[in-house]
């Protein structure tokens, strides 16, 4: 008796890459375009696995033509054939169809028709997004990058903990937060005229975290070095380029580190994965650098090879100062930097990135070590060109004493954060973090300048779709 066997699915990037013809091959996926010609049609189909398309050829004859002749862009397919040498250039290998298999078909209204879309009309089909040339490629990078993030922290012998998503830790001192609760809005319950979250479901108010830092303290206070990577929560009203409500940040934290070693780590991983993605992401990259931002590679092999610029905040606003430069906002001692400054220092001056630390104590978080000096903080913020900060860190506040009147200080309640001061009563250590914005990131190694951009469904004031 005959059998059949199943055909496995050939993804197209291995048929590419490949090095011999063959037989019999099997693809799925999407028809990019078609174009007939006397007796043939020509498909281009893509499924994902790279940026290139299969060329497939099927010639009129076959069995099942008529079910193929009329499909148009976005029809999904299946393809079996042989794989033979491609006659015409741009590409080692095309397909001679056997038979063709309609799996889902595409009516002309879909709205990737065209070759080329904006950036804005394609956010607001964000459902979509992934089937086009440019955000493939920057979802295969995304994916690519944060699998060289546990590559980077593992190889260094880094400990992955998972940070909680919900908690009461109200005060990181990094952001506005959202609530979290399951009281019924239209009619909450009231004690002395305030919420009575002791009704709600833990009993007290709750929040999505801003930050794993406080938690990733606690298990390198034990585990020695951790990082975390997860997402992260910001409940600003701010539609600038750079924010947005949810994002991911990876957030290592390390014993017995000071702020001059956690500017060395912090440097020498951007740089690593830096030189991944030029080494990893050819193909996807080099779109960038056509249709994006034609200074990309100069830009990255610049962060890849070059030791990172460190300069104390002093410095940085005398610099401001002196640098003739018309500023929106006059630098100052004691005012954050703004973007423009960091830009100025990174794309001006430094042309590379800058590593800025020892703030002014006023600005920055409770946690961050106190400098001898009483006016500054051990903190650091690296700031990259196009950008300004990618990352934001510090060595932290180790001594009891000092940590717990920084807290109240600010103004912070103490029973809070019992637990955080247990860390500094029993067996204390010097220890540092950072944290760097996995979408910052990829704004920069894409030349993408909008972040709603390098993530999948962005989340950003006034807009919660899909
Ligand atoms: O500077 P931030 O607020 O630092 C912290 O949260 C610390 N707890 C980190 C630490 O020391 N473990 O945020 C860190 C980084 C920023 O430099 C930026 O890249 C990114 O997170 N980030 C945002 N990215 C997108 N949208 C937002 N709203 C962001 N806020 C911060
Ligand atoms: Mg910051």
């Amino acid at each position: 008796m005959e059998q059949t066997v199943a055909l496995k699915r050939d993804k197209i990037v291995t048929l590419l890459d490949g090095a011999a013809s063959r037989e019999q091959v099997l693809i799925k996926g999407w028809v990019r375009t078609r174009r007939d010609s006397k007796g043939f049609s020509f498909f281009e189909i893509n499924d994902g696995s790279c940026l290139r398309n299969i060329q497939v050829i099927v010639d009129a004859g076959i069995g099942n033509y008529s079910e193929a002749k009329d499909l148009g862009t976005g029809a999904a397919i299946a393809v079996e054939g042989k794989l033979v040498a491609s006659p015409g250039s741009g590409q080692p290998w095309e397909i001679q169809a056997d038979r063709i298999t309609v799996i889902g078909t595409c009516p002309e209204d879909y709205p990737l028709q065209k070759k080329r879309h904006s950036d804005e009309f394609l956010r607001t089909i964000a459902h979509l997004r992934p089937r086009t040339n440019k955000y493939g490629a920057l979802f295969r990078m995304r994916s690519r990058l944060a699998h060289a993030i546990h590559q980077f922290f593992q190889d260094r012998g880094f400990c992955y903990i998972h940070a909680p998503i919900l908690t009461a830790s109200d005060c990181e001192g990094a952001g506005a937060m959202f609530g979290v609760t399951t009281l019924d809005l239209r009619n909450v319950p009231k004690r002395d005229g305030r919420v009575d979250f002791s009704e709600d479901f833990f009993g007290k108010e709750a929040k999505l975290t801003v930050s794993g830092q406080l938690s990733g303290e606690m298990f390198a206070l034990g585990l020695g070095e951790i990082y975390t990577f997860g997402p992260t929560f910001r409940a600003e009203n701010s539609n600038i380029a750079r924010h947005m409500a949810e994002f991911w940040m990876i957030e290592p934290e390390m014993a017995f580190y000071d702020l001059d070693a956690n500017m060395s780590l912090a440097e020498e991983f951007i740089r690593y994965l830096v030189t991944d993605a030029l080494d990893r992401c050819r193909e996807d990259l080099r779109l960038f650098a056509r249709f994006v931002d034609p200074s990309l590679m100069a830009t990255l092999e610049n962060i890849a090879a070059n030791a990172f610029e460190r300069l104390p905040y002093d410095d940085a606003i005398e610099l401001l100062r002196r640098s003739g430069e018309s500023f929106e906002f006059e630098p100052a001692w004691g005012a954050d930097l703004q973007t423009e400054h960091e830009r100025y220092l990174t794309e001006r001056y430094f042309k590379k990135p800058v590593i800025v630390y020892n703030y002014p104590k006023d600005i920055k978080a409770f946690y961050m070590r106190l400098n001898d000096d009483g006016r500054t903080a051990a903190a650091m913020d690296v700031l990259v060109p196009r950008i300004g900060e990618i990352i934001g860190g510090s060595q932290r506040e180790e001594r009891y004493d000092v940590l717990r009147s920084r807290i109240n200080e600010m103004g912070f309640d103490q029973g809070h954060y019992w637990w955080y001061l247990d860390s500094r009563r029993f067996g204390s250590v010097p220890h540092s973090g950072f944290g760097l914005g996995f979408e910052r990131f990829l704004m920069l190694v894409t030349g993408v300048t909008n972040i709603r951009d390098v993530i999948p469904f962005p989340r950003t004031p006034k807009h919660l779709e899909f």
